[in-house]
């Protein structure tokens, strides 16, 4: 992210903060993952919004009311020593030249100094809870002051959610933060093409994962999520990621698979023929998501509500499932009863932005909330049939999605996902090529 919008973000929370206020914000921690060795680090989503700042043990502290040093980074010092066993740091002179932190100091200093800088403020926001590690430095800074306010120093009167503000402006996309959802979905409809080519009766379902990671780590990107490889009746398990399985001749693989750039997620998910050709039963369902699909991307424009795709997903896929007969009655009772769940059990999309399932409220006083420009989201709608359901055996074991990507613009929207194949045709010419 350039260093304009970071500077845009962290004015535009300030400015709704208001004065005497201060906001804290720590680093995400550093996780084990089995005895010594550590997860890969990954910046805590807001931090990163707010700082670009990339290490752990470090604290954001924003302070509106402030004339000069309204941005302040607490990290940790250079170490030749540790920088040599463990990585370089920017220490807080790096925070400083780097990161246009205002002030930078050491985090070890962290609750010497944070006493003071909260004690002319009425409101902190910090949203408690979330790391109750860093919880306890908080509460201690505060306990500081109390024991201080007989000899009149001021203690702040109320904590407020962090969450609140920051999660309403990371839900509108700036040009910049579009920009690289854009290259995050370029890297990943490459990967998808990659393994719709490469594909293969035989192959195991961890050989197409193989694909995605070849091509995220080669564009200097990472995985968003785990990566869903379902083979045949795996592809009827929403959150399969064992990908173990070998892929067999006649049946469909489902992949679930997004790259993150730069902190920016995609998810895309695409099915297709394990040897290259649908067969009647597959393109059946196939066609049927597919235009559940296009009815629902058609309602991602300004002034619908965040409900309207989800609703025509259901509509064309409840009347579609009656047609078909996997459904008996009337399209309008199923729907109201939700009698379509049965083979469609999950929404039709989600916020999506740094976290892949992104923050920002659904709904407004109760009501859906109003698509608006600069808001991102997947449109991604299903149909499982798993083995074993009576008197649909022609479709057990079918399990499609497809999932896109799409921004809302000014007077409609915009694919992120573009260019790769969505339809049967298009797909079995990418795999026949
Ligand atoms: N990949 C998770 C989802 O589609 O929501
Ligand atoms: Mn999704
Ligand atoms: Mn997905």
């Amino acid at each position: 992210m350039n260093s304009k919008t970071l500077a845009q973000h962290r004015k535009q929370l300030m400015r709704m903060m208001g004065d005497n206020s201060i906001a804290i914000l720590p680093s995400a921690p550093v996780l084990l993952r089995n005895r010594d060795v550590e997860h890969r680090f990954r910046q805590d989503s807001d931090f990163y919004y707010l700082s670009g700042f990339p290490e752990p043990e470090a604290v954001i502290v924003l302070i509106p009311h402030r004339r000069k040093g309204q941005y302040i980074l607490f990290c940790r010092d250079r170490d030749k020593k540790k920088e040599t066993w463990d990585g370089r740091r920017y220490g807080p002179e790096g925070a400083v030249e780097y990161f246009e932190a205002d002030d930078a100091y050491p985090i070890t200093d962290l609750e010497d100094i944070l006493p003071g800088l909260m004690e002319p403020c009425e409101s902190v926001y910090y949203t408690m809870g979330l790391n109750p590690e860093f919880d306890k430095h908080v509460m201690n800074c505060v306990n500081n002051l109390r024991s201080k306010s007989r000899g009149g120093t001021h203690v702040p009167y109320e904590f407020v959610s962090l969450d609140y503000l920051l999660h309403d402006m990371r839900l509108f996309k700036h040009r910049d933060e579009l920009r690289m959802m854009r290259k995050a979905a370029k890297i990943s409809v490459q990967a998808h093409i990659n393994a719709m080519k490469a594909c293969q009766p035989g192959m195991y379902e961890y050989q197409l994962e193989a694909e995605f990671l070849c091509e995220f780590h080669r564009n200097g990107a990472g995985w968003a999520y785990s990566s869903i490889v379902g083979g045949g009746a795996n592809g009827c398990i929403l959150h399969y990621t064992e990908n173990n399985q070998v892929l067999n001749d006649g049946e469909l693989v489902l992949i679930d698979a997004g790259a993150e750039y730069n902190g920016y997620a995609s998810d895309i998910t695409r099915t297709f023929p394990i040897n290259g050709r649908f067969s009647a039963p597959q393109r059946e369902i196939y066609e049927l998501v597919l235009e559940a699909q296009e009815a629902a991307v058609k309602k991602v424009k300004p002034g619908n509500h965040w409900n309207d795709p989800h609703e025509a997903a259901v509509r064309v896929l409840t009347r579609g499932m009656v047609e078909l007969g996997l459904l008996k009655g009337n399209v309008r009772e199923l729907i109201k009863q939700g009698k379509y769940s049965k083979f469609y059990m999950h929404r039709t999309g989600h916020w999506l932005g740094m976290d892949v399932h992104d923050v920002g409220d659904y709904k407004v006083d109760d009501e859906w909330r109003l698509l608006e420009k600069g808001m991102v989201m997947t449109v991604e709608p299903g149909l499982y049939i798993p083995a074993g359901i009576r008197g649909v055996k022609r479709w057990w074991n079918i399990g499609v999605r497809i999932e896109d990507d799409v921004a809302v613009t000014k007077d409609g929207h915009e694919l992120l996902s573009k260019g790769l194949p969505r339809t049967c045709d298009e797909i079995e010419a990418v795999m026949s090529a």
